[in-house]
């Protein structure tokens, strides 16, 4: 490994332009597939008050940490860490969780791009169906007519058997994230952020309205934020914490890499502040989007990773204006996929550049080609590979296909193990004074800042960890 790193010398052209791509980051699949279908699984109320509780105590802390590391190094996660290591005087040998970071970063964009795919065919079926609709002067009927929910919940499985359907999905996917990536910071991902955030949060909001007005809001909202304390078991606490860390984009230096591009001089601790508030506000709207209609027809919350992709496109079938906001509500999902997704290529290929002197094409080309071959994997997990078990000497793993070993490994391991690092550095190890001047809180604020990274962020991280591992500890 080189000693010192190359930097590239790309920036945000301003703070709003880097706040409107990290919150494009940590919003995604994250926040409208998984959210409710834990919400929904868990039962509600409970999950949500200890969700948002993680988020501000442990989330936040993470976040500002992240982007404090990238702010002082200016490149690469690995060298970022390397060089507040210089400056704390600590061993330079953290610089090694910024490298776990990017081999997560990597793995995640492989099978991220695959559900994506799912969600880009979904577009794709519900737009060809509003087209039928138009030409039949029908533009507000409901979705897929004359489809019955057996055979709308029968397009999942369909599309789950045809590994050419879904490996053309995930290439169309993945080149577009390789192509924005490849394009630079300033004119590939920023100006993606420009574009497609603006337009997700005109479609969240149509979307949230449409669900207040057709769907049952009142219940929705009874099933969010009404607490059944008894709920909460330490499975649900861990599935909670577990999410904020994924739907923050924590523990895979993906907030190191995007504010080591930074230029200005800007308050760090209101930027994080920001983008925390923005991912769990998406996350809530997403679920007070979603179980309105679910609740208006009558089906089951608790349905599962199936939620989105069976339950809601039957429930589109019997609303009106179904075909139109089903297709919208699709193509919110894309969206937001895109922007998480070009975070996570941009972790491994910022490295290619930084740490190797890589070109960014040759680096975005690298690792873009390297994680569509490994979703491949992930893909054919579903049909030819069904019986395939990687990890099946681990009791964890015994049963789990390509695609979730992978999403589980990650998740359950490699995460937590960088928010660790993270806090432990950041809590322990970084320079008092440079942590004071680079973030510019208040006395107060720093001190309860350190404070949770330094004790609370480590003691629930290591939770996790241990439970995420070990299940059987929970009497599970
Ligand atoms: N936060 C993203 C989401 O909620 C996923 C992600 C994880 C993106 C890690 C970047 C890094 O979908």
């Amino acid at each position: 490994m080189v000693a010192t790193s190359q930097t590239t010398g790309e920036g945000w052209s301003s703070r709003s332009a880097f706040i409107l791509a990290a919150v494009g980051a940590a919003v995604g699949l994250g926040n409208i597939w998984r959210f409710p279908t834990l919400a929904g699984e868990s039962g509600g109320g409970a999950f949500v008050i200890f969700y948002i509780a993680c988020v501000f105590l442990l989330g936040l802390p993470l976040v500002l940490a992240e982007i404090f590391i990238g702010r002082v190094g200016q490149t690469d996660a690995v060298g970022s860490i390397r060089k507040v290591s210089q400056e704390s005087k600590a061993s330079p040998s953290w610089s090694i969780f910024g490298g776990v970071g990017a081999i997560a970063a990597f793995l995640i964009v492989s099978f991220y791009s695959v559900v994506a795919g799912w969600v880009l065919y979904y577009a794709g079926v519900m737009g060809l169906d509003l087209i039928q609709a138009i030409g039949a002067g029908e533009p507000f009927r409901g979705a897929l007519a004359g489809e019955s929910q057996e055979q709308i919940q029968q397009r999942l499985g369909d599309m789950f058997a045809s590994p050419s359907l879904l490996l053309a999905m995930h290439f169309a996917f993945m080149g577009l994230t390789l192509y924005i990536v490849a394009r630079g910071v300033s004119s590939g991902i920023e100006k993606a952020a420009t574009y497609l955030m603006p337009m997700f949060f005109v479609l969240l909001v149509g979307l949230v309205v449409y669900g207040a007005i057709e769907g049952d809001i009142g219940d929705a909202m009874a099933f969010l934020f009404t607490p059944d304390w008894s709920k909460l078991t330490p499975q649900v606490m861990n599935s909670a914490l577990g999410q904020a860390l994924f739907s923050l984009s924590l523990g895979v230096a993906g907030l190191i890499t995007y504010g080591s591009y930074i230029k200005e001089k800007s308050n760090l601790g209101s930027t994080a502040a920001m983008i925390a508030v923005a991912d769990t506000s998406v996350a809530l709207l997403a679920g007070l989007m979603i179980f309105p209609i679910v609740f208006a027809v009558g089906l089951d919350p608790a349905a599962g990773p199936t939620l989105v992709f069976q339950t809601l496109p039957f429930a589109f079938q019997t609303m009106p204006g179904g075909a139109l906001f089903g297709f919208l509500f699709f193509v919110l999902i894309l969206v937001a996929a895109v922007t998480s997704s070009i975070s996570l290529l941009e972790v491994p290929t910022a490295w290619g550049i930084g740490e190797r002197g890589w070109s960014r094409t040759k680096s975005a080309l690298i690792f873009g080609i390297g994680a569509f071959l490994i979703g491949i994997l992930c893909l054919l997990g579903y049909n030819v590979l069904s019986d395939v078990r990687p990890l099946g000497f681990w009791s964890l793993f015994e049963n789990t296909d390509i695609l979730d070993t992978v999403d589980g490994f990650t998740g359950k391991v490699m995460l937590p193990v960088g928010a660790l690092l993270t806090s432990l550095f950041i809590g322990w190890k970084a320079d008092t004074n440079l942590l004071r001047t680079t973030t510019g809180l208040s006395p107060l604020a720093f001190n309860v800042w350190r404070f949770l990274l330094a004790w609370l962020c480590p003691l629930a991280v290591t939770v996790i960890l241990v439970t995420g591992l070990f299940p059987g500890i929970l009497g599970a």
